[in-house]
């Protein structure tokens, strides 16, 4: 009994002292934020500069896949995170609201280079590309609004619903195509 105590006593420390240890401060998701932001930004200048050459094509395929991990580690930050306060949960979303025009122009910069990319035989690899940041960014959208506050969860939601809107006609537009 006495001993059943004790162990139940150093579980529950056990338990705290992790949970305060795992738990990541909010500022990880506000950087990566703020990291994706501008790797998504010169990944749209990347693909406005594409000139139809495989090499160029290559290396914006570069970029895209670390722009995938880049989403991936702000949702695994995001999960990491104790409950946000109504000021983080504001933070974070102006930070959000910030980057949605800028997916949406890396987007749009995909659709009109469309048949120089399928000219270079990567047309298929562009659309699933659209299809995997696509994923991603739901999935993180998904992520930060379990984390969100109030109206900021909305806020969330209808933002990135318009990047899915800009990846849904991207991904049929190169699908009309191929
Ligand atoms: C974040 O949590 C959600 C819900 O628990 C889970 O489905 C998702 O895979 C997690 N994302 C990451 C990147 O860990």
């Amino acid at each position: 009994m006495r001993f059943a105590l004790t162990g139940t006593a150093i579980l529950a420390y056990i338990s705290l002292a992790t949970s305060h240890v795992i738990k990541r401060d909010i500022s990880n998701v506000l950087r990566g934020l703020s990291t994706l932001n501008a790797n998504i930004g010169t990944f749209g200048a990347s693909v406005y500069r594409y000139d139809g050459t495989l090499p160029a094509a290559i290396e914006i395929f570069h970029q895209e896949s670390s722009l995938e991990k880049d989403l991936e580690g702000v949702a695994a930050d995001t999960n990491s995170t104790a409950e946000w306060t109504a000021q983080e949960s504001n933070s974070v979303t102006e930070s959000l609201v910030g980057l949605e025009p800028i997916m949406r122009t890396s987007i749009a910069a995909l659709v009109m280079k469309r048949d120089l990319f399928i000219g270079a035989g990567v047309g298929s690899a562009v659309r699933l590309n659209l299809v995997n940041m696509r994923s991603r960014t739901i999935a993180l959208s998904v992520a930060l609004q379990n984390k969100a506050v109030g109206a900021d969860k909305e806020t969330i939601r209808q933002g990135t619903g318009d990047v899915d809107d800009a990846y849904d006609s991207a991904i049929d537009s190169y699908e009309s195509r191929l």
